[in-house]
């Protein structure tokens, strides 16, 4: 899939490739990819993972809401790079995130934009707890005939308890991401800067920080009837927040308050983000807020005003060659006005 074959040379100076992905030299550097393959979680855990510009920080606010039982100000007491430790991150001199996480109470709340094999690896060993009893029957020999007889003892295994720490994925139709994250690298001092059609070309074929969309989301999406896991698009969060709300409520098993729902709907609607400093990065230390603002559209379908028809024709092309097998739809024209 070809849209340019222009090289961009502040990309080769500001990122390297570590384990077959690209990364941001200075904020992802290879100690810190290191590090996290012997990153330990914990079970309770609840771990915010997605592909970058998805909707991370809106599903970041609903959690951080929902921890705090709907105390807004508590929720919102810190900023969301202290609220949640992004695991791949590390600014300048400041202590990482992951550091910073090990000693951090229960239950942490961890965000990462890895691919599956630059995860801590025990994001997969599902740390179950199990707990089992045995029964025991000694064999009465004397009443058994030779078919019915059992083995000299019956064992009988029950498995009581088990649980994981929780993962939610965000997964944002790839255009819109696509598009997000274009206007992104104009705003973040450290990333390249591309021109449009330079950047949908390093996306499709996964040469962006943090690869490829597609493996990252054809896997999780492939893991969505795990029980630690939650799929959520971020096109339903526009059609409906409530319901979203609730499912992640009910995944975490942290209820909502009797007739708070609305509330959060109101505290997690874009223009209530747009204007909350602790989530809307404008206090960040690499961004440049007066060329792009964090909150930036916030809407599905924009990415209609970047994607020339042969754009689009290509892409859709190579959607279908790449996620045909995996069933992974998404709506790209908004059916709602914004919430
Ligand atoms: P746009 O650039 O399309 O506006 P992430 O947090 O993963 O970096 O994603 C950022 C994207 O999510 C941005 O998209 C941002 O505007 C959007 N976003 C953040 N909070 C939102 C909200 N409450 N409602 C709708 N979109 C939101």
């Amino acid at each position: 899939m070809e849209f340019s074959t222009k090289k961009i040379d502040d990309v080769e100076l500001n990122t390297h490739i570590v384990g077959g992905v690209r990364h941001r030299r200075q904020v992802t550097p290879r100690k810190v990819l290191q590090d996290l393959q012997t990153f330990e979680i914990r079970t309770d855990d609840v771990v915010v993972i997605t592909y970058p510009k998805s909707g991370t920080t809106w599903m970041q606010e609903i959690v951080s809401v929902l921890r705090h039982n709907c105390d807004f100000q508590k929720a919102d007491q810190d900023f969301m790079r202290e609220r949640f430790m992004f695991l791949d991150h590390q600014i300048g001199n400041e202590i990482a995130p992951y550091i910073k996480a090990k000693t951090q109470p229960s239950p942490r709340l961890l965000k990462t934009h890895l691919q599956k094999h630059q995860l801590p690896p025990q994001i997969f060993a599902k740390k179950a707890k199990v707990y089992m009893y045995f029964t025991c029957m000694k064999r009465n020999t004397s009443h058994q005939t030779p078919t019915s007889s059992p083995p000299h003892h019956f064992i009988s295994l029950h498995t009581v308890y088990s649980f994981f720490f929780q993962v939610i994925f965000v997964s944002r139709n790839p255009k819109d991401t696509a598009v997000s994250y274009f206007n992104f690298h104009l705003g973040v001092v450290d990333l390249p800067k591309y021109t449009w059609q330079d950047f949908l070309h390093s996306f499709c074929i996964g040469d962006v920080v943090y690869g490829s969309w597609f493996e990252m989301n054809a896997y999780w999406w492939s893991q969505r009837k795990q029980k630690h896991v939650l799929f959520v698009k971020y096109e339903e969060m526009h059609q409906d927040l409530s319901s979203v709300i609730l499912k992640v409520s009910k995944f975490l098993g942290w209820p909502v308050p009797d007739g708070k729902l609305a509330d959060i709907v109101l505290h997690c609607s874009f223009d209530s983000m747009k204007s909350n400093r602790k989530v809307n990065f404008s206090e960040h230390p690499l961004m440049n807020i007066e060329s792009y603002p964090f909150m930036r559209k916030g809407i599905v379908g924009d990415w209609i005003h970047y994607f020339t028809k042969t754009q689009t024709e290509k892409f859709d092309e190579l959607y279908e060659h790449k996620m045909q097998n995996t069933g992974l739809q998404f709506e790209y024209i908004s059916k709602t006005i914004r919430v």
